[in-house]
Formats: C-alpha cells, structure tokens, sequence
C-alpha cells in the first residue's frame, strides 16, 4: 500500500473511532497535532510516514477514560496497523511513541527516544499551550468540576505521577503545574519557535486574570 493511502485510511479510522469523544481529545485535536507534526517533521530528518502515524494514532484511547488504562491505545493502534499489513519495524516505532509521549510519563525516566517522537511529543504539547491550551484546559475543569481558581490552594510542583492524576485543584494551577513549563521542554527548533507566542500568550492571560480577579480593568 502506498503511504498516502495508510495515512488516509488511518485518517478515516481515527476520525470514526473518536466520534462521540469530549472535545478536548476529539478529531479536532488529532487534526492540529497531525498539522503541527507535518510542520515540525519538514525541518527534521525523520520518518514522515511514522510522525503521521504517531501523530494520527496518540490518542485514540486516553488511559483517563479508560479507568487510567494506558495498554488499550497502543494495542488498538497495533491491532489496526496489522490489518493494514503495515511493517512491523514501522508498527513497533509507532507504538512506542504512543507509550513514551505523554508528559506524564515524563516523570518516570524515558525508555525510548527517537527524533520521530520528538516531532509527535512537541506537535501535542504545542496543542496544550496557548489560546488553544487555555480553552482545552478550563474544558478540562469543568469536565472534572474543578475550580477555576482558589488562591488558598497553591500550585504543587513535586507530584508524582500517581498524585497528578488524582489531583482535584484549581485549574489556574494546571498553568503552573504543565502548561508553562512545557516551552522549556520542546524538543526540536521548530517546535521551541512555535512555542514562544504561544507561552507569552498565556503569560498575558494569566496578568490579566489577575488584574480582573482583584477588581482591576
Ligand atoms: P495530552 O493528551 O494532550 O498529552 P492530557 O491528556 O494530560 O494531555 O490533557 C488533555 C488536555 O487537558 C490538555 O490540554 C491538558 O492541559 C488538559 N488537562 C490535563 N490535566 C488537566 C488539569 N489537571 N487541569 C486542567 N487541564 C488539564
Ligand atoms: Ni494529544
């Protein structure tokens, strides 16, 4: 099969299987980081059917609405990649990116590294940041009933991994917590000038939050 056609029917799998998906982790956020990785991936020397496949395939399962279940993404992703007839070396690296991404596993110490995961890790943080950033993390709160903001509950900059994902702060605290820590781990030139507007963005939201909260213009 010609890889124009992988990607295109990996496109058509993903979007039937994320349908009825909440918003934060939908069609539409595959289609930014996809974008993003496109870009990133044309400065890089790097596998570019393997960025799209990563890039097409990281969330098809989020382990948070699995019951913290992080096996059943990458196995879903293999088991379409089989019946594609896909290499298996090209498979194996896929879902290796797909187990080593996320920022959370950022806390253990990686297992595997590879310039296409750079491109696909940078292409989904860059969605986490920035205007977009902002909108999918109060959707997120809200999602969970969060807080918006609580100044007696100060950010914790020290969970572990277990502790994050039982967290029930504020949101603000998610900015100091992830959001704007992530320009300083972008992985690649592209991803790092792409992250720089974004981050300033954030930083302003969060003057003006500020501002408003106490009563100011
Ligand atoms: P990703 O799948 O992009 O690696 P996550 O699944 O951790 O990231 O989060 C999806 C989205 O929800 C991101 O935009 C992230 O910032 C946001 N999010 C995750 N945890 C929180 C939280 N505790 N508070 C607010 N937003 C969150
Ligand atoms: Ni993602």
């Amino acid at each position: 099969m010609k890889d124009q056609e992988l990607i295109n029917r990996t496109e058509s799998f993903v979007r039937q299987t994320l349908k009825n998906s909440e918003s934060g982790h939908n069609w539409f956020h595959i289609e930014r980081v996809w974008k993003n990785a496109k870009q990133i991936g044309k400065d890089e020397s790097v596998n570019m059917l393997v960025v799209e496949l990563a890039a097409l395939l990281h969330d098809i399962a989020d382990s948070k609405f699995h019951n913290g279940d992080e096996t059943i993404g990458p196995a879903k992703a293999r088991e379409f990649l089989e019946k594609q007839n896909v290499a298996s070396d090209i498979i194996d690296h896929v879902i290796q990116i797909m187990e080593n991404m996320s920022f959370r596993s950022g806390y253990d110490n990686p297992s595997f590294v590879s310039s296409e995961l750079k491109v696909v890790q940078d292409a989904d943080r860059l969605d986490a940041i920035g205007a977009i950033g902002i909108a999918r993390a109060f959707h997120f709160g809200g999602f969970k009933n969060r807080e918006i903001y609580d100044p007696a509950v100060p950010p914790n900059l020290e969970m572990t991994k277990e502790v994050y994902k039982k967290s029930t702060a504020p949101t603000i605290n998610h900015f100091y917590e992830k959001l704007l820590l992530l320009k300083d781990k972008m992985n690649t030139s592209t991803g790092k000038k792409m992250a720089e507007q974004r981050h300033l963005f954030m930083e302003n939201y969060l003057t003006q939050f500020y501002r408003e909260w106490n009563g100011e213009c």
